[in-house]
């Protein structure tokens, strides 16, 4: 199956592609993780990168882009991929058509996670991440075992950047004005189902995965 994840930051998309990509045995493939990666690593793209991503702003469509073919040509993603955070502009879609055209597949649903604005910040001011894998916790809601160490992979886990109440107030006008025209333009194709992201984790997991047997 090749999915898109669409919903504003803090909605779960990184929890939930976490959980699905186990689910349906495809790789996750976040734009965010990709960036947050070169950044630590202190690569050329991390470079560029890094300042889009301190200020909350979208880095430029080109850019990303072209760092997602490069990802979508890798041999585990053949068989399906489950995309969080791509695409997030009308040109990214655009891209993302033509790169799936190229290879000849479609894409098999738009799952659109939505969750209430207050919710996200409350989400966003608790999460923590760590560097080795990307996992993700929150303080309260989703707690770690031990206090900041990630339950997954046993490393370090902090607090992002862009995680501060007034970048997180400038991503969601970000995701107002550029991503949500999106929902539209799958909802016209017939691709797009939306799920309540609100509750249980487990239980938003099993909502989405039933929405993605309706659609087979
Ligand atoms: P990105 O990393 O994609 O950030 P985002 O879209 O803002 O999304 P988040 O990672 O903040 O949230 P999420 O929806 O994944 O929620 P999570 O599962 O973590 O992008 C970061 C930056 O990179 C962008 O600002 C931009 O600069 C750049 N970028 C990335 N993609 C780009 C693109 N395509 N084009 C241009 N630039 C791009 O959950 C949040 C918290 O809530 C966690 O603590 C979690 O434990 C908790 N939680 C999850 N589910 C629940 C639940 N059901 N109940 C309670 N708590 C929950
Ligand atoms: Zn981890």
């Amino acid at each position: 199956m090749r999915i898109v994840l669409v919903g504003p930051p803090g909605a779960g998309k990184g929890t939930q592609a976490q959980h699905l990509a186990t689910h349906l045995s495809i790789p996750a493939v976040s734009t965010g993780d990709i960036f947050r990666s070169h950044v630590s690593r202190g690569t050329p793209l991390g470079r560029t990168a890094g300042q889009y991503l301190d200020r909350g702003a979208l880095v430029p469509d080109e850019v990303t882009t072209d760092m997602v073919r490069d990802r979508l040509a890798e041999p585990d993603a053949a068989g399906g991929f489950l995309l969080d955070g791509f695409p997030r502009t009308t040109g990214q879609a655009e891209a993302l058509d033509k790169i799936l055209a190229d290879s000849g597949v479609p894409l098999d649903g738009v799952l659109e996670l939505r969750v209430a604005a207050d919710e996200v910040v409350r989400r966003l001011s608790g999460r923590r991440q760590c560097r080795a894998g990307g996992h993700v916790c929150h303080v309260d809601f989703a707690p770690p075992a031990v206090a900041g160490i990630c339950d997954s992979c046993g490393s370090e886990l902090y607090q992002r950047e862009d995680d501060r109440e007034d970048t997180v107030l400038r991503r969601l006008e970000v995701y107002a004005r550029q991503t949500a025209p999106l929902v539209g333009h799958y909802a016209e194709r017939g691709l797009l189902t939306a799920v309540d992201a609100v509750g249980d984790i487990a239980e938003i997991t099993e909502r989405a995965l039933a929405a993605l047997r309706e659609r087979d």
